[in-house]
């Protein structure tokens, strides 16, 4: 299939590129950029959504599902997106934004009018606790309680993210089959799959129960509320699996095949890979690379535990940065310099994975993550948490393509998030210049990966059990061998393989720097150099 080779690229279009000078991105703006993506070398972009919204939650926040805010264009201009994108071979994934609404959906505006209005239960609403307070201790995940009273039907309406984000009734099959026709909408608009936002979430405890503590948690004062609970009644309850069905078997209809992806909140790699099984979800996000440090015991280990996970059926999909998590380069990095080498080692190791890898826009240029001020900051979570938490504009910061006013973002217009301040040093013009840059080194990877088969399909077989200093693994298939060697660290490593290489002659695909040397090796151990990524295929 398809997606099982593809790599993903998610654009945040508030962020990417803006074609009509008003400081936000916008649908024609990512048009004008196909060229630059196609020629990149990935096959599928994600949207972040483009929906009509109030732009609480920036677009997650959606009041209609089946048109596009005039801040993002038309659907004209969507038509057009997807047609430069089809005839550059690249394929148009949307975000789905499901588990709750704009609280100025139509859908909302009627379902708070009365209690007996058509589309009540359309949403999840209850009456006040036996104290009178909330229905029940369900605590939102942007802070405070999930339930909204509403003065005017006296009840409560429950929100799972930000009061203006109703969650939708997902237990009332109208809701369900208004869902369904939002997707056969999209797809016969000719999009090629969909991201499921936090699509663990869409069903709660129909008997509203109080989600228990986590034990000792009341101490962790860094703690969100939200982070206290174990949530076993407010996520993942198990209609979710025929739902997730039905909408494979809705996707499945189409041809050529569609995918959908998704976001499975949580820490627990075992539930999200329940969602992928007996044709449910075609991918899950794997976010553990969000919270690993920079060692490659970590990365491999989390590889052989989402390989095990999913089982031989399942594909793994792996992420390393999104609009909601700090950029990897900035987590990782200890100076500045270093930072730029282990953003290659980082995207050496996604694009050599068994499974979907998704960049994430500005990756291939090694963006940072940005610091805003207290009054710059736009995103609700980053208001509701500060200083304990700055919040997501860091990462949404505007695509650097060039020295120019902006970056080239826009022009006579003020950014609706302002430039990184290094824009100047660090852009795409630049590092197009320049052939040993970030840029080129993501180029070249994403050329081999589309190269090789056994990049795409191969199995992954790690080299070290014991010892991992360095992450040396095979990509094999049947006809195939890729060798993979990636130096986390500043240093020479030695590599002490558990098994000796195949044996055969070795041709370089990739060496990190061309003046380095090939690593030497001699059949069971690989010295590495600082910070060295290496990738050889066997000649036949
Ligand atoms: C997950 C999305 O990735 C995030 O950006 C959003 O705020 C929440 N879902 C709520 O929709």
């Amino acid at each position: 299939m398809w997606w099982k080779s593809a790599v993903f690229y998610q654009i945040y279009p508030r962020s990417f590129a803006d074609s009509n000078q008003d400081g936000v991105g916008d649908l024609p703006g990512i048009t004008q950029k196909i060229p630059y993506l196609a020629s990149l070398g990935v096959d599928a972009l994600w949207l972040s959504p483009v929906y009509p919204s109030p732009q609480f939650d920036f677009g997650y926040d959606v009041a209609d599902y089946c048109d596009i805010d005039p801040l993002f264009g038309t659907l004209t201009d969507f038509d057009q997106l997807v047609a430069t994108a089809h005839h550059h071979n690249l394929r148009i994934v949307m975000d789905l934004v499901f588990n709750h609404t704009s609280h100025l959906h139509d859908w909302f505006k009627e379902s708070r009018q009365n209690r007996r209005n058509a589309k009540r239960n359309w949403y999840i609403w209850a009456d006040p606790g036996l104290d009178g307070g909330t229905p029940n201790n369900w605590e939102s995940v942007f802070g405070g309680s999930a339930w909204e009273w509403d003065e005017l039907t006296g009840q409560f309406y429950l929100h799972s993210f930000l009061k203006e984000q109703p969650d939708l009734n997902w237990r009332n099959p109208e809701v369900r089959q208004a869902i369904y026709a939002v997707m056969r909408f999209w797809l016969e608009r000719g999009v090629d799959g969909f991201r499921m936002d936090v699509v663990n979430v869409y069903y709660k405890d129909a008997a509203l129960r109080d989600n228990p503590l986590v034990l000792g948690s009341g101490i962790s004062k860094g703690l969100r509320s939200y982070d206290r609970q174990r949530h076993i009644y407010d996520r993942d309850q198990p209609e979710m699996e025929q739902t997730l069905g039905e909408m494979r078997a809705l996707l499945d209809f189409y041809q050529p095949p569609r995918m959908m992806v998704g976001e499975i909140m949580g820490e627990d790699t075992g539930i999200a890979a329940r969602y992928c099984a007996s044709n449910q979800l075609n991918l899950a996000f794997n976010f553990e690379f969000s919270s690993s440090g920079w060692r490659p015991r970590n990365f491999q280990k989390i590889v052989q535990k989402w390989e095990s996970t999913l089982g031989v059926d399942n594909w793994p999909c792996y992420v390393l940065s999104n609009h909601d998590i700090v950029r990897h380069v900035s987590r990782y990095a200890d100076g500045p310099h270093a930072a730029d080498q282990k953003a290659v080692v980082a995207a050496a190791l996604l694009l050599t994975l068994r499974g979907t890898p998704f960049l994430y826009y500005g990756e291939e240029i090694a963006m940072r993550n940005v610091k805003y001020a207290r009054e710059q900051i736009q995103d609700p979570f980053g208001k509701q948490f500060w200083p304990f938490y700055t919040g997501r504009d860091g990462c949404r910061s505007p695509m650097q393509w060039s020295g120019a006013e902006n970056a080239g973002f826009c022009e006579n217009a003020k950014p609706w998030l302002p430039l990184a301040p290094d824009f100047a040093e660090r852009n795409l013009a630049l590092q197009q210049e320049n052939p040993t840059s970030i840029w080129h080194q993501y180029r070249q990877l994403l050329a081999i990966r589309r190269a090789e088969s056994a990049l795409q399909q191969g199995e992954f077989v790690p080299l070290q059990q014991r010892n991992v200093e360095s992450m040396v693994f095979l990509r094999q298939t049947a006809d195939e061998t890729i060798l993979v060697a990636l130096n986390f660290y500043g240093w020479e490593v030695t590599a002490h393989l558990d098994q000796p290489l195949p044996s055969g002659e070795w041709q370089t695909l990739y060496n990190t720097l061309a003046e380095q040397p090939a690593p030497a090796y001699v059949p069971q151990t690989l010295i590495l150099n600082a910070y060295q990524v290496a990738i050889w295929k066997r000649k036949p």
